[in-house]
């Protein structure tokens, strides 16, 4: 759980599981403490560490937000009998919490996966209704020109849908290998794979280093996680409509 970060007095009674009107009675006994002072008002925000009950802390697990830098060879699963998967790259105490990736990597390909406890929001980062931008860093075969960004522009047409609207960066480009940043709002199966195949340019390798508010931290080796920060969990809530104060 990310330190510093702050709930509402109540919810963070009502997670121990009191439930809500539990734990407004409790509060109204005077047995809840926050930094050794009498809560009165429950929607009181505090850091969950300061909280206690009868003197004694309290025990909250709050939803769980992780970056992770995911190899090639390691699939988007929360178990497989074939292949290492994302989530047996943590340590042992994020195993026994509900967290699952948010959206799917191909097995080849790397970078960034985000891995939550909190469902709605994993949801809404891959719905497209919400439009959370999903950058890859990709090689191809072949020398990407500006043609190729406008084709990504007006929408690609594959076998079975038509892509949405893409950004196209060509970062470099020679005859053999050209390397761009792909920035989509969906991410149907092999998506980028099959719109650069669209293009004449098959990708050589692929990275997501972005989805939404948050960029794969530099610092993460590829197989390295850690969590997100207060102000990614907030930034990606608020592009999809979540927080509510
Ligand atoms: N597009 C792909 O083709 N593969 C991925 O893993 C993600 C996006």
């Amino acid at each position: 759980m990310p330190g510093n970060q702050l709930f509402r007095v109540d919810k963070l009674l009502a997670l121990t599981g009191v439930g809500r009107s539990e734990a407004k009675k409790l509060i109204a006994s005077g047995r809840v403490t926050v930094s050794g002072t009498v809560v009165r008002d429950p929607g009181l925000k505090t850091s969950p560490d300061l909280l206690f009950l009868d003197g004694q802390p309290i025990s909250v697990e709050t939803d769980l937000y992780l970056m992770l830098n995911k190899p090639a060879g390691v699939i988007t699963a929360t178990e497989d009998k074939r292949f290492p998967t994302v989530l047996s790259l943590l340590p042992d105490k994020y195993q026994r919490r509900r967290l699952g990736p948010v959206g799917r990597l191909d097995r080849d390909v790397t970078g960034l996966v985000l891995l939550t406890t909190d469902g709605e929001l994993a949801h809404r980062l891959i719905s497209p209704k919400w439009k959370a931008e999903k950058t890859y860093r990709a090689v191809c075969e072949g020398r990407l020109t500006p043609a190729d960004a406008d084709a990504f522009r007006a929408g690609l047409q594959l076998s079975d849908f038509t892509a949405r609207p893409a950004e196209l960066q060509i970062v470099s480009a020679t005859d053999e290998q050209s390397v761009a940043d792909a920035t989509l709002t969906e991410g149907k199966f092999h998506q980028v794979k099959r719109m650069f195949i669209a293009v004449g340019h098959p990708l050589i390798s692929l990275k997501r280093t972005r989805i939404g508010c948050v960029n794969l931290d530099e610092a993460l080796q590829e197989g390295e996680f850690r969590p997100l920060t207060d102000a990614e969990i907030r930034g990606l809530k608020a592009q999809t409509s979540l927080l509510k104060e």
